[in-house]
């Protein structure tokens, strides 16, 4: 269960956010913020491997990350080692990423989707489970490629 979560975003998701760092917030998870807090264009990857690292290192429990598709920030998330982001614009793929896949992180892309969809989307991804089982051997499959 996810019960604290860091959220990163560069320039273009500064004003999604905040938004679901409120979400996060009424549903009693404790948010650790990584910036970048104003549209001062900035890096995607600062953002991106500073959540990354934050959740590999365990210092929090999962993972979301903002910029204008999701994918850029994803993509370096995807470099840290024990780290399954995943890029969503629909709930039915953040809901299976994490019963099936076991990702840690949720990207979102803040030029794709409105903020209803984003908090949708995030919840989605929160109430699911991993399901173990049969995953358990394709996500250690994943984990023991380089
Ligand atoms: C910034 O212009 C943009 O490239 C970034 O927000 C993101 O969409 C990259 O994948």
């Amino acid at each position: 269960m996810i019960k604290k979560i860091a959220i990163g975003c560069d320039h273009v998701g500064y004003e999604l956010k905040p938004i679901i760092v409120e979400h996060l917030k009424t549903r009693g998870i404790e948010v650790v913020d990584y910036g970048t807090n104003d549209i001062e264009r900035t890096d995607y990857p600062v953002y991106g491997r500073s959540v990354a690292e934050a959740v590999a290192e365990k210092n929090v429990d999962g993972g979301i990350l903002i910029c204008g598709t999701g994918v850029g920030i994803s993509i370096v998330a995807n470099k840290i080692k024990g780290i399954r982001a995943v890029v969503c614009s629909e709930p039915y793929s953040a809901k299976l990423s994490k019963e099936h896949n076991d990702t840690n992180i949720l990207a979102l892309g803040a030029r794709v989707i409105g903020s209803e969809m984003a908090k949708m989307i995030v919840d989605a991804w929160l109430d699911a489970e991993f399901e173990g089982g049969r995953h358990k051997a394709r996500v250690s499959m994943i984990e023991s490629v380089n």
